[in-house]
C-alpha cells in the first residue's frame, strides 16, 4: 500500500534529529515508497570522528524520526542498510500505510528534545525514571549501562578529564570545534548548523573576539575545572556500549540514543553529551577495562538531570539536505 502522506514530511523530522557538532551530515532522497539516507562526507568531523562512527550514529538517530513519524502517519517502516557499486552505505527506509501501526508516543517529543548543556540540579532521578530510560530502546548489539552511584561517577571523572585534556591541548581539535562554533544567532541562522554558542551557554560575540577567547582563555585547564563543577551537578551517567564496531552497530546506537534522548525529553529530563573518554581512543580502552565492559565498545557518554531548557540549535531547511523529490504522493 502506498505511503499516506508525502515522505517529505517525515524527512522534516529527521532533520531534527541531534548530530555532532551539529554537522547534520546527511542528505536524503526519495524514491518510490522510500526514503534513502546518504552520509554527507563534506561535513565529517576527521579530527575527533575519524572512522565517522559520530556521522553514522547520527543519521541513526535521525531513522529514528522517521520511524517514529512513519507512526504517527500509520504507516510501517522497514530500516536497512544499501550499498551501490562500492559507495559508502547508506541507509532505505521503505514506508508504507498500515492501519494496524500503533502510534509510538515519542513522537510527541521530536521538536522538543534538545541538548541540554547547563548545569544540572543535584535532585536524583527516580529509579522508576531510571528504569524507563534504561528501557526506552532494545536494538541487538545496543547496550546501556547507568551510573548514578558516587563510587561509580568517582571512577568516571578522571577519564572525563583525562579525555578533555587530551582534545583541548590538540590544536587540530580546537581548530574543528571552533570551525562549527557559530558565535551570534544571524550567523547560526544563516548557515543554519553547527553549535550556537549561546545553547552552550556562552554570549553571542563577533567571531574575532570568539577567537581570542578560544585561543587564549580556553584551555585544557580552564575545560577541566568546568567539567568537574558539572560532573558535580550531574544526577547519573548514561554509558552506551556495542557489541562490534562497525556501521550497522553505530546506525543502531544512533537509533537507541535517539529513543532515549526521547525519553529523557517525555520525563522531564535534561541530557548532553560528555563524549570525551569515548571519543579519545586510549581513553576508551580505560573506560572499558574500568567498567569491566570486556569486549564492548563504549561509544556515547551521556550527562542526565534536571535543569532550565537552553536556546535550541539551528538546523538547515528541508529543500537544502533534500536532492530529488521523486515520490510525491497524493498527501
Ligand atoms: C553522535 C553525536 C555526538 C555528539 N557529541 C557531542 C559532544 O561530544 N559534546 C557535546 O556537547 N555535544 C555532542 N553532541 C550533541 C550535538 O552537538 C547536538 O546534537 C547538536 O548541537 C544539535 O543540538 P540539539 O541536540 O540540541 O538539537 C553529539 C551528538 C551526537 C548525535
Amino acid at each position: 500500500m502506498k505511503p499516506t502522506v508525502d515522505l517529505e514530511r517525515l524527512i522534516e523530522y529527521a532533520i531534527k534529529a541531534p548530530s555532532g557538532h551539529n554537522t547534520q551530515p546527511w542528505h536524503f532522497t526519495i524514491g518510490e515508497g522510500e526514503i534513502h539516507i546518504h552520509p554527507d562526507f563534506n561535513r565529517a568531523l576527521p579530527v575527533v570522528d575519524s572512522d565517522n562512527h559520530a556521522l553514522y550514529i547520527s543519521l541513526g538517530c535521525a531513522v529514528e524520526n522517521i520511524v517514529l513519524a512513519a507512526s504517527h502517519y500509520k504507516m510501517r517502516a522497514d530500516v536497512r542498510i544499501s550499498q551501490k557499486d562500492n559507495e559508502p552505505h547508506f541507509i532505505t527506509i521503505s514506508v508504507e500505510s498500515d492501519s494496524t501501526i500503533e502510534k509510538d508516543e515519542l513522537f510527541d517529543y521530536i521538536s522538543e528534545r534538545q541538548s541540554t548543556r547547563n548545569e544540572y540540579t543535584d535532585k536524583e532521578v527516580p529509579k522508576r525514571d531510571l528504569k524507563e530510560l534504561k528501557n526506552s530502546f532494545e536494538f541487538e548489539g545496543v547496550d546501556l549501562i547507568t551510573l548514578t552511584e558516587e563510587s561509580e561517577i568517582d571512577e568516571l571523572e578522571p577519564l572525563i578529564i583525562e579525555g578533555s585534556n587530551r582534545q583541548f591541548q590538540n590544536k587540530d581539535f580546537v581548530k574543528e570545534l571552533v570551525d562549527w562554533f557559530r558565535f551570534s544567532k544571524a550567523e547560526a541562522e544563516k548557515k543554519g548548523d553547527g553549535l550556537w554558542i549561546k545553547s552552550m551557554g556562552l554570549p553571542n560575540m563577533p567571531r574575532f573576539i570568539g577567537n581570542i577567547v578560544m585561543k587564549h582563555f580556553v584551555t585544557a585547564k580552564s575545560e577541566a575545572k568546568r567539567w568537574k563543577k558539572l560532573i558535580d551537578a550531574t544526577s547519573g551517567f548514561a554509558l552506551f556500549t556495542t557489541a562490534q564496531n562497525d556501521i550497522a552497530h553505530w546506525i543502531r546506537l544512533g537509533r537507541s540514543f535517539q529513543r532515549f534522548g526521547l525519553t529523557a525529553t517525555k520525563l522531564d529530563i535534561s541530557h548532553a553529551h560528555v563524549n570525551m573518554p569515548c571519543e579519545e581512543l586510549e581513553v576508551r580502552k580505560e573506560l572499558a577495562a574500568k567498567f569491566n565492559l570486556g569486549s564492548k565498545h563504549p561509544l556515547l557518554l551521556i550527562r542526565f538531570g534536571y535543569s532550565e531548557p537552553m536556546p535550541y540549535s539551528s538546523r538547515r531547511d528541508l529543500e537544502e539536505v533534500l536532492t530529488n523529490k521523486k515520490g510525491k504522493t497524493h498527501g
